[in-house]
């Protein structure tokens, strides 16, 4: 980085930033990692952004109003157990997380609040 150049200003990063202005409300990563990814986490990415879309729910490029972002991944330990699926601020991190799954996380757990207990292994805070 260059030294001499100042910092930007948290409004000048705003102007170009557009999901530092909206108030998300949640947060869906999705392992994408070695493990995860043989298990089958693509198609649970895609189920969450597929849906998302239909209920004009997720944050893209396509929509800068929705309330869920819902991204990618490296590792998080749960290797032997995913896919893995976090989801925050809550900090609820879900195991053998399959396409089938992805409904009940987005009307439970995204839309309604509540985890879906039975995919939960990890809470966090
Ligand atoms: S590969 Fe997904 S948790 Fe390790």
């Amino acid at each position: 980085m260059d030294e001499s150049k100042p910092l930007p200003t948290p409004e000048e990063d705003a102007a170009l930033t557009p999901i530092m202005g909206h108030a998300l409300q949640r947060q869906v990563l999705v392992c994408t990692s070695k493990s995860c990814t043989a298990n089958g986490s693509e198609a649970v990415l895609e189920a969450f952004k597929a849906q998302l879309i239909a209920e004009n729910l997720l944050f893209y490029k396509g929509n800068r109003s929705g309330d869920i972002q819902c991204i990618t991944c490296g590792s998080v330990g749960f290797c032997a157990i995913g896919p893995a699926v976090l989801v925050y601020p809550d900090g609820i991190w879900y195991a053998h997380v399959t396409p089938e799954d992805v409904p009940e996380i987005i009307e439970s757990h995204l839309k309604g609040g509540v985890p879906v207990e039975r995919l939960v292994r990890k809470r966090l805070g």
